[in-house]
């Protein structure tokens, strides 16, 4: 049995003003009108058996996730349960309590896709064949994550090195799994061609992560295996009391157990992916609509201005003079930044947040 985890978490904040805490970036459309978390579902059904998807997110955006699902044609809500957060504890908690639901409601030995919600993947088929390969690895025990080839020396993602095939079946060994390395040394990765991105999407049986936990770190499962305990309602949508939640360690499954699990393999995706983080990648999405590389989505006049990526759902945004800008106009605030520091864009909503 095979069970996508779509998680839903961050708040997206580089994306302001479009993603926010009330709105965040799994809710945000992209060019074709569908939003990342509809895209989501749509590849978790692909690729689900039974239709069966689970969502972690956090607990007020459970409506606000139920509606968007609603809208997708193949969406069975009842066969959709929810395990709902109280507050963001990051990627262990939220994929152990999963982990610890699925082998207790559906099977030990269920196999489960976790899924990013903020993700944009293109070719589903090419997914759909990956995801196979990676379900037959963890059937066996592994636990397997989809690499993507590096295009450039990223900080803001894990590496995995890759190392010797696995026998019998599609995937390679993982010798080395390192989380966000500093410049010089994702330089290094990229130049040995050993190295491929972590895209961050994970397939394991339910059983075999829970006992890669209680070795890597036992402290972590611990937690979540209070918490389980402490679940207020064990159908869909399990909530968790709030102190033994709260309670769990802030850290991400790849700290916590894939830098040092043993098993772990690797597929090389043979998709397109892309991971949503910041205006620069969302600009890079659109076609440019000019021979001067600028992107519009919506209405802009753009005059001897260049490489500048121009959002506007209701009015219309003039440029003259300008190269290298993203400027975001929403009902209520605008962005306007340098393309290339887009990543700076959270300092923002720290400003906001510490100004409330
Ligand atoms: N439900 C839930 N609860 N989801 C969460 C939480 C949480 O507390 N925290 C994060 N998430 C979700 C985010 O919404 C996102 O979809 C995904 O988990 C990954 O979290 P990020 O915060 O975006 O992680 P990252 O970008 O720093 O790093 C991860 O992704 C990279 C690829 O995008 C790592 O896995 C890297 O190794 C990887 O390269
Ligand atoms: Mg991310």
């Amino acid at each position: 049995m095979l069970i996508p985890v779509i998680l839903s978490g961050g708040a997206g904040t580089r994306l302001w003003p479009v993603s926010r805490s009330a709105y965040p970036k799994p809710f945000m459309r992209m060019g074709d009108g569908e939003t990342l978390l509809y895209k989501t579902l749509d590849r978790a059904l692909r690729v689900a058996d039974e239709g069966r998807v689970l969502t972690v997110t956090g607990r007020d955006y459970y409506f606000l996730t139920r509606d968007e699902y609603a809208t997708h044609p193949r969406a069975n809500l009842d066969h959709l349960p929810f395990l709902l957060e109280p507050a963001g504890r990051n990627t262990a908690p939220a994929i152990l309590l999963a982990a610890l639901y699925a082998r207790a409601e559906v099977s030990p030995d269920a196999v489960l896709l976790v899924l990013p919600a903020d993700h944009l993947i293109r070719d589903l088929d090419a997914f759909a064949a990956d995801v196979g390969r990676a379900r037959a690895l963890a059937e066996q025990g592994w636990l397997a994550t989809f690499g993507i080839p590096p295009t450039h020396a990223e900080t803001g993602f894990g590496y995995i090195r890759m190392a010797e095939a696995v026998e019998g079946l599609e995937g390679r060994r993982v010798n080395a799994f390192v989380e966000k390395p500093q410049r010089e040394v994702a330089e290094q990765y990229l130049a040995s061609g050993d190295y491929v991105w972590n895209s961050g999407m994970f397939c394991f049986r339910a059983d075999a992560l829970i006992e890669a936990a209680r070795t890597a770190c036992p402290d972590v499962l611990a937690a979540a295996e209070a918490c389980h305990a402490h679940a207020t309602a064990h159908e869909s949508p399990v909530e968790f009391a709030r102190e033994s939640f709260l309670a769990q360690p802030d850290i991400s499954i790849d700290y916590a157990v894939m830098e040092r699990a043993d098993r772990r393999a690797v597929i090389a995706a043979g998709f397109d992916w892309s991971d949503i983080g910041s205006w620069k990648a969302i600009s890079e999405l659109e076609p440019e609509s000019d021979e001067h590389g600028n992107r519009v989505r919506g209405q802009a006049i753009l005059v001897e201005s260049s490489n500048c990526y121009i959002q506007s759902d209701k009015r219309m945004v003039a440029a003259v003079g300008v190269k290298d800008l993203v400027i975001v106009d929403t009902d209520d605030a605008i962005l306007v930044a340098d393309r290339e520091r887009a990543q700076q864009v959270k300092l923002v909503v720290d400003r906001l947040r510490a100004d409330k």
